[in-house]
C-alpha cells in the first residue's frame, strides 16, 4: 500500500512524478512495476550502451527453484535455460541445443544433474558438454567438448542465484559478494519486491549518486550530507538522515555499497535496522530486471516496530517507483550538462567504466 501516509517519511509534496503515481494504488501499483511500457523511445533514440558491463548478476532466488525444475530465464539479450540438479546445485546453459535448436527450458527436464532436451533427449552436463545421445552408438567429439551449448558461471549465495556475465565469456573475475545477515537466523527471510525498469544499468548506476534528485523525485526537505567513496570495483554512498516519525526525529544512516554492476546492498541504521539486498540485471539492452530483497532482525519485524520496520520498505519501494517514471523514458547523456549542486556523475562513470569489455579489455580492476 505504497500510497498510505508513511510514518518514516520526511518528504515534503508535490514533487511532479507524485501526481503521476497518485492514481495508481495497490495491486494496479504492483503490475505498474512489471507492465511493459510499449511506447517508450527505441533504445537508438535514447542513446542507451549497446554493451552490457561484465559481473555478477542476480538470476532467481533460491528458494524458487526447486531441485528436479527447470526455468526458462532471459538476460543479457539470451535465452538461458536454469536448472537446478538431483545433487541441489543450480545450473546455467544458452537454452538452444546444439543439435537441432530447440530451447531445452521449454519442455525440457532435468535426469540426474544433467539437463535433457525435450526434442530428442540429449544430455548435457554445466559445462555444456553432451554426456548422452540415447539413440547414438558414439557421442560426436565437438558434442562432447565444453560449452558445446554455451555454460554460464553460476553461484548460489545470499539465498539467490547468481550468473557470471562476460561479452567474452571469460571466467569469473571475482566472487560474489556474501552478506552475513542473509544466513542468519535472528533475521527475516526475505520480504521481496520485483520491477521491470526500461533503461540501461549505468543509468541506474547514476541514479545511486544523483543527490540533487531526491528533493525533486523524492520529497527529501533537503539534501542530506553524503560521503561517496570510490575504491576498486565497490562504490560506497553513506547518507546521514533525519527521519520524522510520531516519537519526533530520530537520527540516522544509509550505507549503500555497490560491489560491481549487478550486486548492491544499503543497510538502513537509526530508525528501523533494514539490510535491502539489490540484484539489478539486464534482461535487453533497455530493460532492466530489479530485485529488491529485504531482511531485517526478526525481533524488530515482529515486535512493537514491526509497523515501522513495514513502512521503511514501503517507502524505499516508492522511491524506485518514483525514480521508474523519470528513468522509463530518460534518454542518456553523453556528457551530462551539469552544475555544481549535481552528483558525481563524471567520478560515477569512470568508475562504472572498468566493468565494460571494450573500456578495460583486459581487466585490471582492483581486488
Ligand atoms: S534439438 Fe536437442 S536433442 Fe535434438
Ligand atoms: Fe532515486
Amino acid at each position: 500500500m505504497a500510497d498510505q501516509p508513511n510514518p518514516v517519511s520526511a518528504r515534503t509534496p508535490p514533487p511532479a512524478v507524485w501526481h503521476y503515481l497518485e492514481n495508481l494504488k495497490g495491486e494496479e501499483r504492483l503490475a505498474w512495476r512489471k507492465a511493459d511500457v510499449t511506447d517508450r523511445p527505441n533504445p537508438d533514440e535514447r542513446n542507451l550502451p549497446h554493451e552490457y558491463p561484465f559481473g555478477w548478476f542476480v538470476v532467481d532466488y533460491s528458494d524458487e527453484l526447486a531441485i528436479g525444475e527447470v526455468k526458462s530465464i532471459r538476460y543479457f539479450g539470451q535465452e538461458l535455460a536454469l536448472w537446478r540438479g538431483e545433487d541441489g546445485v543450480a545450473r546455467v546453459l544458452d537454452a538452444y541445443c546444439a543439435h537441432y535448436g530447440a530451447n531445452m527450458a521449454h519442455g525440457g527436464k532435468v535426469a540426474g544433474n544433467l539437463l535433457e532436451c525435450p526434442f530428442h533427449a540429449w544430455r548435457y552436463d554445466d559445462q555444456g558438454r553432451v554426456l548422452d545421445i540415447p539413440y547414438a552408438k558414439v557421442i560426436p567429439p565437438q558434442a562432447k567438448r565444453k560449452d558445446c551449448v554455451p555454460s554460464w558461471p553460476t553461484a548460489e549465495v545470499n539465498n539467490q542465484i547468481l550468473v557470471w556475465y562476460h561479452p567474452d565469456r571469460i571466467a569469473p573475475i571475482w566472487d560474489p559478494v556474501v552478506y552475513a545477515e542473509t544466513q542468519d537466523p535472528d533475521w527475516t527471510p526475505y520480504a521481496k519486491f520485483e520491477w521491470f525498469v526500461y533503461t540501461s544499468l549505468e543509468n541506474m548506476a547514476d541514479n545511486g549518486i544523483d543527490i540533487s534528485h531526491f528533493k525533486y523525485v523524492h520529497g527529501a526537505p533537503f539534501v542530506p550530507e553524503y560521503r561517496m567513496t570510490f575504491d576498486g570495483r565497490s562504490r560506497a554512498v553513506v547518507a546521514d538522515i533525519k527521519f520524522n516519525t510520531p516519537r519526533g526525529h530520530v537520527e540516522g544512516a544509509i550505507t549503500s555499497i555497490t560491489y560491481g554492476p549487478g550486486q548492491s546492498t544499503s543497510r538502513f541504521t537509526g530508525i528501523s535496522e533494514t539490510l535491502l539486498v539489490s540484484g539489478v540485471t539486464p534482461v535487453d539492452r533497455d530493460v532492466l530486471k530489479v530485485r529488491f530483497a529485504f531482511t531485517q532482525p526478526k525481533a524488530q519485524a515482529e515486535g512493537p516496530g514491526a509497523n515501522l520496520a513495514r513502512a521503511l520498505i514501503r517507502d524505499i519501494c516508492t522511491q524506485l517507483d518514483q525514480d521508474k517514471v523519470i528513468l522509463d523514458r530518460h534518454k542518456r547523456m553523453e556528457p551530462p550538462l551539469v552544475c555544481d549542486g549535481d552528483g558525481p556523475f563524471g567520478r560515477n562513470r569512470q568508475y562504472y567504466s572498468q566493468f565494460f569489455a571494450s573500456r578495460n579489455p583486459s581487466p585490471k580492476i582492483a581486488a
